[in-house]
């Protein structure tokens, strides 16, 4: 399969860096081996963030969606001109698009829907919403047998990494806002981002899948994070509430409402607690209820990650032996459970007496274990000092084997209990 790329930068560069650096994964789940062989760029001798030894590169669009070798077009430009004239090319030559943007989509994605129809080709888009997390896969396969009541979510990264960068450090608008450009979480024209136009594109996207409607950007309802101050962060707070940009899309007795907008939720909802750059999606079906999906919502690999999803969609649907991923399953040695690593957690009752946390840490060292917290409460009418411990991140058999010979001690009152502590970075 011969790619061709419209763009090469923070969205191109990683789609060609991870199919280079999980080519044999791909491989094993597409059927294929994929070759970028095209990248249309503005500028040729600008540096890339990804090798370009393989490419042929070009000022030329056009030369990209109008040549006869190139099967599949990723539109990962932008903007909503030149963009949709290069996607509409592509179909009419008969070329697969998948496209990251969100803005071409949203506002042009009904007609350009209905051109790949009519032309028999995929046009997919799941990087265009949510960065890396396939919420659209899931809306479309995962929960294909619900009816979709609501969709709520954080799904602006660049938005949520001002606020959260802003309640956090105290750190002034501007500043956050050039640090999540240099990341390349923003989009050319950063007001799309901070206005909310960027989350109005998203959501009408969500709205039309999850309710199976046409597109219909311009009835959504749409403010920004620009108004938000410390002094509504400081209340929010002390009101027990978090301030997040959140896009909402419900339908109610047949009518849909889509709006996008600053919004108090309550600091114990798992949406509150979504930070930085990630984003969330709460999806509300009437068979399976709320659901809620995670990760990072702008960047190179993790957008990468939705584009190349799509790459395989469309290569299992088109050229691959369906069964062949199936087929290439690999042996994979396992890990024995004494030496896989983990911090522990261990609670001890001993007999309260000089030296016993003493002669606890010297069998850990003689283990390589280190302590990293204790805390010892004495508190019971029989002398016995409620111990508990965190490790260092250790091999199980140290573990298991220095909890044996404590256990071994006079001054050891009942079983050891150890539980597994999990950082989950
Ligand atoms: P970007 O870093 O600015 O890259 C855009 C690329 O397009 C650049 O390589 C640029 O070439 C090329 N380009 C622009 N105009 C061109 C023209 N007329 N002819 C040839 N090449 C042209 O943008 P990005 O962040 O990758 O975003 C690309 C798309 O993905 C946008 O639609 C964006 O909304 C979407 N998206 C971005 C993210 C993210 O995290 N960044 C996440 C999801 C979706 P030069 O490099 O030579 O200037
Ligand atoms: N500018 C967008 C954001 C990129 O910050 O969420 C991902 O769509």
């Amino acid at each position: 399969m011969n790619i061709g790329i419209l763009g090469l930068g923070t969205v191109g560069g990683g789609v060609v860096n991870v199919l280079n650096k999980n080519k044999n994964e791909i491989y094993r789940r597409s059927g294929v081996n994929i070759k970028v062989t095209y990248a249309a760029v503005r500028d040729i001798n600008q540096a890339r963030i990804c090798p370009t030894g393989n490419l042929k590169l070009t000022q030329d669009p056009f030369a990209i969606v109008n040549n006869t070798d190139i099967d599949i077009v990723l539109e990962l430009m932008g903007g909503t001109g030149l963009a949709k004239e290069l996607v509409e090319a592509a179909i009419a030559n008969g070329k697969h698009v998948i496209t990251a943007n969100k803005a071409l989509i949203a506002t042009h994605g009904n007609e350009l829907l209905s051109l790949a129809k009519d032309n028999n080709v995929h046009l997919l888009f799941e990087a265009a919403v949510a960065g890396g997390i396939p919420i659209l896969k899931s809306l479309e396969q995962g929960l294909s047998a619900n009816k979709i009541e609501m969709v709520a979510g954080i799904i602006n990264g660049t938005g949520n990494f001002i606020l959260t960068e802003m309640r956090d450090k105290g750190r002034d608008f501007s500043d956050v806002l050039k640090e999540a450009q240099a990341l390349g979480y923003a989009e050319s024209d950063p007001t799309f981002d901070v206005e909310g136009i960027d989350a109005a594109h998203k959501l009408a996207i969500l709205a039309s899948i999850a309710f199976g409607c046409e597109l219909q950007f311009d009835k959504v309802s749409t403010e920004g994070i620009s108004k938000i101050e410390g002094e509504d962060v400081a209340f929010a707070t002390e009101l027990g509430y978090s301030i997040k940009h959140l896009g909402i899309a419900k339908q109610i007795d047949g009518k849909t409402q889509m709006r996008v907008h600053p919004t108090l939720i309550p600091k114990t909802h798992l949406l509150a607690n979504v930070d930085g750059v990630m984003n969330a999606v709460l999806i509300k079906g009437n068979a399976v209820g709320p659901t809620l999906y995670y990760g990072a919502g702008a960047g190179d690999e993790a957008t990468a990650s939705a584009v190349i999803a799509d790459l395989v969609d469309i290569i299992k649907d088109t050229v691959s032996d369906d069964i062949l991923g199936w087929q290439s399953f690999e042996t994979m040695p396992h890990q024995a459970e004494d030496d896989i690593e983990s911090i522990f957690y261990l609670r001890l009752l001993a007999t309260d007496k000089p030296g016993v946390l003493a002669d606890i840490t010297s069998i850990f060292a003689e283990h390589n274990i280190s302590v990293e917290a204790v805390i010892q409460k004495k508190i019971d009418a029989q002398n016995n000092a409620h111990i508990a411990i965190i490790t260092n991140s250790v091999k199980t058999v140290e573990m298991n084997t220095a909890v044996n010979e404590i256990q071994k001690n006079d001054f050891i009152q009942e079983t050891v209990k150890i539980i597994h502590v999990e950082t989950l970075d």
